[in-house]
């Protein structure tokens, strides 16, 4: 299935047919109670996310779901079991593939954007050559402006119904993507106690959420990222305002097994994560990291911008038949843009 390709160029500004459509954008008022904060959105998702729901009804955890007691208020507006909810969310948290860079100019200014790929495992629609699922989620896909007293807090891209947070920026401060990290070291027993009712650690894409709404500055967001405890191994990847402020944080559940960040000294002027630790080799059946690297290599500092990433993002298989979109964040200026994508064929099912 690898096909590598030419690296995209002059893809920017996005369009058909590797576009499939604008992100809508909400406006999430913080003053709210959290139960009435999500009324907009859920009201103009309901449908779609009721059509997300039905293949996975029968989930086996489904049932377990149920015991967790949640104020996130999605139940209540959208009449959907608070168990679905729930599964809805643990989904996103543990089937979700990606890829994340940070990247500086040679002027400093920090370029961050992110593939977010899910649905894999969940039926391959023959005819059409897509993942049913990941079809099924495109039109969830959300802008949301998160405000406090009238003024943006943070943005994020958001799949409507989902609590925690993927990708998001707070203008003047940071940008933030996670990537799921599929590790060896106790990977899910996290996620099983927490079902069995040991409560200590947290939920990720709940970490990033707490991070962009709490976290005042790039190295407060760092800390925060690198000491919670978490329910599963991820991969944050954080972006800042000025030279320098580029990372990937590898993370257990319990440590921080490294922080790899840009460094102009020793000419690392990107830093670039799939779903692998940086310093071993993806697999071999899944590298979307080699030509990532190799187009950003090709870009080179002198030509980056939000456009040039873009263009890397948007090479098969970096863009593949599970990317659901793509998001571009510059801190410096506040930009969150986010395109829900398609891959043409012939494309790559990863
Ligand atoms: C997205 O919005 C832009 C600007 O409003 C418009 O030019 C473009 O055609 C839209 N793209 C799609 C795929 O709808
Ligand atoms: C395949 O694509 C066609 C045209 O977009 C659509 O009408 C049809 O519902 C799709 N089939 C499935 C099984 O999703
Ligand atoms: C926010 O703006 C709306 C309309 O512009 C106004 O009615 C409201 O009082 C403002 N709220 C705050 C907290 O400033
Ligand atoms: C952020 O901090 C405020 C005030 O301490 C708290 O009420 C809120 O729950 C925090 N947000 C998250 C997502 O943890
Ligand atoms: C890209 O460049 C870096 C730094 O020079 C190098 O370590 C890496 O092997 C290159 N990767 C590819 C795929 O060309
Ligand atoms: C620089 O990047 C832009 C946007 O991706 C691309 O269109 C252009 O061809 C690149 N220029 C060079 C010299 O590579
Ligand atoms: C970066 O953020 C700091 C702290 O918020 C702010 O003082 C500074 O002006 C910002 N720099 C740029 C280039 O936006």
């Amino acid at each position: 299935y690898l096909q590598l390709e030419d690296c995209g160029s002059g893809m920017y500004p996005p369009k058909i047919p590797t576009v499939k459509g604008n992100v809508t954008w909400y406006t999430v008022n913080l003053d709210l109670a959290p139960s009435e904060r999500w009324t907009q959105v859920i009201k103009d998702k309901n449908t779609e996310v009721t059509v997300f729901l039905l293949p996975v009804r029968s989930w086996t955890l489904c049932s377990i779901m149920y015991l967790h007691v949640s104020t996130l208020g999605i139940a209540a507006v959208s009449g959907i079991p608070l168990g679905e909810i729930m599964l809805f969310n643990i989904f996103y948290e543990v089937f979700t593939v990606c890829t994340s860079v940070v990247a500086e100019d040679f002027n400093g200014n920090i370029y961050h954007a992110q593939n977010l790929d899910f649905g894999l495992f969940m039926g391959w629609d023959r005819q059409n050559k897509t993942w049913t699922l990941t079809e099924k989620l495109k039109p969830l896909v959300v802008n949301v402006n998160f405000q406090r007293g009238n003024k943006t807090v943070f943005k994020s891209t958001n799949l409507a119904g989902y609590v925690g947070m993927l990708t998001g920026i707070r203008p003047g401060e940071f940008s933030l993507t996670m990537n799921e990290r599929f590790n060896v070291d106790g990977g899910y027993v996290g996620i099983l106690e927490w079902i069995l009712g040991r409560r200590d650690g947290m939920w990720m894409g709940f970490l990033t959420r707490k991070v962009l709404e709490n976290a005042t500055s790039y190295e407060d967001a760092k800390d925060q990222l690198s000491q919670a405890k978490l329910l599963a191994p991820a991969y944050f990847i954080l972006g800042g305002n000025r030279t320098g402020q580029g990372c990937v944080i590898t993370r257990t559940r319990i440590n921080t097994l490294d922080i790899w960040e840009l460094d102009m000294k020793l000419g690392r002027w990107y830093v670039l994560e799939t779903n692998y630790d940086h310093w071993e080799k993806p697999m071999i059946f899944d590298d979307r990291r080699t030509p990532a690297m190799k187009c950003m290599n090709q870009t080179t500092q002198a030509n980056i911008s939000l456009a040039s990433v873009y263009d890397v993002l948007s090479t098969k298989p970096v863009l593949n038949k599970l990317t659901t979109y793509t998001s571009l964040m510059e801190v410096s200026t506040g930009t969150l843009e986010s395109y829900i994508r398609d891959c043409p064929n012939p494309c790559t099912p990863w």
